[in-house]
């Protein structure tokens, strides 16, 4: 049966698009197992999707992209707010007029020859009052199904929405008409898109995203980034919430009380891993709320409660294996679409170090021939798994949990091979907020530019804020000053990724980084040890468990060192970064950033 609603404003919304659109025919979903299962069909028979063996991976599908269209493009993502000023200078601002009467060409007719779907969705559980209902219009199939398992999509999110209720509303065209302005036909091919002629546009003040050419992961999905980050963190500042990418977790040590804790890395910086981690501390246990985004809302007793708004895993595939995330690779056990992975003879998936030994053969992520002695990988690096977080092993009992969970602690992490130690506990709210606007990675040689170069990438919010850099600064400013200090979660920094001088990671990471959550947790309750650095409280080398950890002593110093000289190099990189934010700054920043200065040089 196809969705029912009766909110007239949706209802006209839906009829105004289908003129623009001008499809042969409109659905309404209702994210009933039926229609998932139709849809999939139809992608099959269309040559999108090709049916996993059921013996090896059931219920579960591979797409293979257009090679144009294998990631988010952020050089095509804009905000487009009436003042320049307002999107900041991290983002790519557009006139919001001018740029819908630049897509609507574009738009106009864009869905000839095929089906519109409308697909509602609730970011978040059905209910919630930390919720929000968005609706997609979207002439893609594969990005219908793809809703159904990364959100509460259909007739329920129908349901919340009412008569009467709000919705963010999502326009989404894959711009490849199969009849054009003059009624000539053109066949279908598996992955439509246009080419390199790609919009990703959000509009907050009207909370209206317009996304075209596509149909690629956060270029298409639009209730991830574009609506539960970009848009979303413009509701959150203006409604006294937050919006962040962050995964969720509940850690328990043994015998003790489960205690919630928020980690936000930037985009293929482990935070699926992080969320499913499996602690290699006897006892201790770790719980999965939620893997790339958060919301959190000031519950009671004025205290932060995060829900995870998505219903799934869109997880990079390459590098996911029984020894890196063994709960990831137990979630993949069906009821999945992989896209851009390499399919194996026998019918099931691979990609690079999914296993010690490649297969001998493959067919590869853009369909060819594949042997261990190709010279490209048999996966695209940005191949992913969208599962349904209801698989995942690690699954927190109460990750639906309406009320969302209370959060203690909140980590910052980045890239970084040198001068930023393995933990550092800020020193107050205000100071926690530095160390997150001051985050920043390493670019490696896989990216262009110069090796070694520092990139900041704010609270790993930079692609992703629906408003000015500074400005999102001082929204953490304001929520540190709405509940008392000792409500608020603790915040930290972390890095996983020092180097020794040989080039190689000092800390074993992955199951290892339960002894940096038992650290934490200590702190949280005020029973471990800190040594103080100019940057923040460091673990004494006796405070940090590492017993049973392969590990000396040069080493464990060299993790946790915070070498003043390097700090003043690295105070001259903030001073450049909080130049380039512009007027928008908080001037608190600017004292953190002094009296950084004065700690390194007192
Ligand atoms: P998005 O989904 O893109 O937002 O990314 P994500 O943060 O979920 O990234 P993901 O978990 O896919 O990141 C995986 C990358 O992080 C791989 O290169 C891993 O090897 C690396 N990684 C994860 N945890 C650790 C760790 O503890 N130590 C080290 N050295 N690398 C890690
Ligand atoms: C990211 O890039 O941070 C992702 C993947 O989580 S995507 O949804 O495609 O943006
Ligand atoms: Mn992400």
């Amino acid at each position: 049966m196809p969705g029912v609603s009766t909110n007239q404003k949706l209802i006209d919304w839906v009829a105004e698009w289908e003129s623009i659109f001008q499809p042969d025919a409109v659905e309404w979903c209702d994210g009933s197992a039926e229609e998932y299962d139709r849809y999939c069909e139809m992608l099959v028979e269309g040559g999108t999707f090709e049916r996993l063996e059921d013996a090896k991976r059931p219920h579960s599908y591979l797409a293979l992209s257009d090679p144009a269209d294998v990631a988010r493009v952020e050089d095509r993502t804009f905000i487009a707010s009436e003042r320049q000023i307002d999107a900041g200078p991290t983002n790519h601002w557009r006139d919001p007029a001018e740029l819908k009467a630049e897509m609507l060409e574009f738009y106009r007719g864009s869905m000839r020859g095929r089906t519109m779907y409308v697909v509602p969705f609730s970011m978040g559980p059905l209910g919630s009052p930390i919720a929000h209902i968005g609706v997609q219009l979207t002439d893609s199939p594969y990005v219908a199904v793809s809703m159904r398992i990364m959100t509460r999509m259909g007739q329920g999110a129908l349901d919340v929405l009412g008569a009467d209720g709000e919705f963010v509303p999502c326009v989404h065209s894959v711009g490849y008409p199969l009849v054009d302005a003059d009624g000539t036909a053109r066949a279908d091919v598996p992955w439509p898109c246009d080419g390199d002629n790609k919009y990703i546009s959000h509009f907050p003040e009207t909370r209206e995203i317009w996304s075209y050419g596509s149909g690629y992961g956060g270029n298409a999905l639009l209730g991830k980034k574009c609506f539960a980050l970009r848009i979303a963190s413009t509701m959150a500042r203006d409604e006294g919430w937050m919006a962040e990418h962050m995964l969720i977790l509940g850690v328990t040590p043994p015998d003790g009380e489960t205690v919630y804790v928020a980690a936000a890395f930037p985009s293929a910086c482990g935070k699926t891993n992080m969320a499913m981690l499996i602690p290699s501390l006897p006892g201790w246990k770790v719980e999965t709320v939620g893997d790339d985004i958060a919301w959190m809302k000031f519950g009671e007793h004025g205290r932060l409660y995060a829900i995870n708004p998505e219903a799934g895993f869109f997880g990079v595939a390459p590098g996911t294996s029984d020894t890196t995330n063994r709960n990831a690779m137990e979630t993949l056990w069906g009821n999945c679409i992989f896209t851009n992975v390499a399919r194996t003879d026998d019918g099931d998936v691979w990609w690079e170090d999914m296993t010690d030994e490649p297969p001998a053969h493959l067919v590869d992520w853009r369909g060819q021939d594949w042997t261990p002695a190709s010279d490209s990988p048999a996966a695209h690096p940005n191949a992913r798994f969208t599962a349904p977080a209801s698989q995942c092993p690690s699954i927190s009992p109460v990750w639906q949990d309406p009320a969302g969970v209370p959060i203690s602690a909140i980590l910052f992490g980045g890239r970084r091979a040198t001068n930023v130690p393995l933990v550092t506990e800020s020193t107050s709210w205000q100071h926690g907020t530095f160390l997150g606007s001051i985050m920043s990675s390493e670019k490696t040689a896989a990216a262009a530019g110069v090796v070694g170069e520092v990139r900041f990438d704010p609270f790993a919010m930079l692609p992703f804020m629906g408003y000015n850099v500074g400005d999102y600064i001082g929204h953490w400013l304001e929520i540190g000053a709405a509940t008392d200090e000792a409500k608020l979660p603790k915040l930290f920094w972390v890095n996983w990724f020092r180097k020794s001088d040989t080039g190689s990671f000092m800390w074993p990471g992955f199951g290892e980084n339960s002894r940096v959550l038992k650290w934490v947790l200590e702190r949280v309750a005020g029973t471990a040890d800190a040594t103080e650095t100019p940057i923040g409280n460091v673990p004494t080398p006796d405070s940090l468990d590492v017993s049973g950890l392969d590990l000396d002593a040069g080493t464990l110093q060299a993790l946790l060192e915070v070498d003043a000289t390097a700090w003043k190099d690295e105070v001259e990189l903030i001073n450049a970064h909080f130049d380039s934010i512009g007027e928008r700054l908080p001037e608190a920043m600017r004292t953190e950033l002094a009296d950084l200065e004065r700690r390194l040089n007192g």
